[in-house]
């Protein structure tokens, strides 16, 4: 048992799939966005338990992990839903009631931005333009666009889910 895993022997964390990450990138450079990329895959975010169990084999401080995996939209470091909405606040969106559309979401869904319900069955997320500024205003859900939205609308749309 080495180190790392004497300190962890206790924890209920399973950090065998971290173990198996690590050793696949082992004695290579550059590899801290790489590993993040494969524990997100496994657990679906990044737990804290994986990023210090990670910092510490790897020698590395985990101040320094943090600051890659905040650095970049693509780590989440809370579990995410099963269904990630994304409501769109570019600017032709924000003209035609973007905000309300978030407002209507946060009261059905009863969680803020970049949070997730407690049944895991949803991720609110705000992002910019995507692409369909025609249908204004739009939110995703997972692949699926819906447009010409009013906060009315939005709560059917979600039930579907
Ligand atoms: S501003 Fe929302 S789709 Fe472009």
């Amino acid at each position: 048992m080495t180190e790392a895993q004497k300190c962890y022997a206790e924890d209920p964390f399973d950090y065998a799939p971290v173990d198996e990450i690590l050793e696949r990138f082992r004695g290579q450079k550059g590899t801290t966005i790489p590993v993040l990329q494969a524990i997100q895959e496994v657990y679906g975010y990044l737990p804290r338990q994986a990023l210090q169990y990670a910092a510490k084999k790897l020698k590395t401080p985990v101040s320094r992990i943090y600051g890659v995996a905040t650095f970049y939209a693509q780590f989440h470091l809370q579990p995410r839903g099963e269904n990630i909405i994304r409501v769109c606040q570019g600017t032709a969106c924000h003209v035609r009631g973007g905000a309300k559309i978030m407002e209507a979401l946060k009261e059905q869904l009863g969680i803020g931005v970049g949070e997730t319900t407690k049944d895991r069955k949803f991720t609110l997320e705000s992002v910019a333009c995507i692409g369909a500024c025609g249908l204004a205003p739009v939110i995703m859900i997972n692949n699926d666009t819906f447009g010409r939205l009013t906060p009315e609308k939005i709560k059917e749309i979600v039930e579907n889910y």
